[in-house]
């Protein structure tokens, strides 16, 4: 089977958080009790937002910053409680309405633009910081690299991403497939070794400008998910 493009991937994602996983995403990304498999996956996540977040300023007032593949918002409205000025763009309509009522629902939590479309859609502007949790771990590392580049010529400060480390064994264990029905599963996750994407970074001529700062592992039961920090040199 030959490799998706990026738009083909795109598609299926879309599909896959915008229907087939929509209600069981929704669940995961709120306070409702969920299994205790799907509970060490929201603790992981927990922390890999709190550690993304911690990569940033602690007073985000007058930052612009983009949430790239927002899912629900979660991220958004901490950035947003921190002062940050947050666009939230997303592939899935129905979470991106989700996010939109989990905004309305919690007062006080400023400002954010939520928007359905392509992080990498240059229309949305310029942005001081942007951040992308867990939404390029299913891309191919090339499309990664562009994505990143994209988002680059248009940041002021720092990339913060999120790829499925490939070490042995530990990436096998986190197919989202392990956590949902057969017929919810997942498109696959494109594992990275740390090795091979510091290379391709140093290697693409739109990121010459970007160095890799801090990198964090984060492998909570069934979550495995490695933050990685890009700063303007
Ligand atoms: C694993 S979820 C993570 C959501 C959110 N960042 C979080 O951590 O709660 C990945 C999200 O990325 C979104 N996504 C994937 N490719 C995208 C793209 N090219 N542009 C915008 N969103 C995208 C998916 O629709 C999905 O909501």
């Amino acid at each position: 089977m030959g490799a998706l493009s990026y738009d083909e991937r795109r598609g299926e994602l879309e599909t896959y958080f915008d229907r087939t996983a929509v209600e069981a995403w929704a669940r995961l990304t709120s306070t409702a009790p969920v299994s205790r498999i799907r509970a060490t996956v929201r603790a992981g996540r927990d922390r890999m937002r709190a550690t993304l977040l911690s990569y940033l300023p602690a007073n985000l007032e007058g930052r612009r910053l983009l949430d790239a593949g927002c899912g629900t918002g979660a991220l958004s409205l901490q950035a947003a409680q921190r002062g940050a000025d947050v666009v939230a763009i997303d592939i899935s309509p129905t979470l991106v309405s989700l996010g939109r009522e989990r905004l309305a629902a919690s007062q006080g939590a400023g400002r954010i633009d939520f928007r359905v479309g392509d992080m990498s859609d240059a229309q949305l502007g310029s942005f001081d910081h942007v951040i992308a949790m867990d939404s390029l771990i299913h891309y191919r590392p090339a499309d990664v690299v562009r994505v990143l580049a994209a988002l680059a010529s248009r940041t002021n400060h720092s990339i913060l991403f999120t790829f499925a480390p490939r070490t042995p064994l530990l990436w096998m264990m986190w197919t989202i497939g392990r956590l949902f029905p057969r017929s919810d599963r997942a498109p696959a996750l494109e594992p990275l070794s740390e090795a091979a994407l510091r290379r391709e970074i140093a290697a693409e001529p739109a990121l010459q400008q970007w160095r890799v700062g801090r990198t964090q592992r984060i492998a909570s039961g069934f979550y495995k998910s490695q933050a990685m920090e890009l700063l303007r040199r």
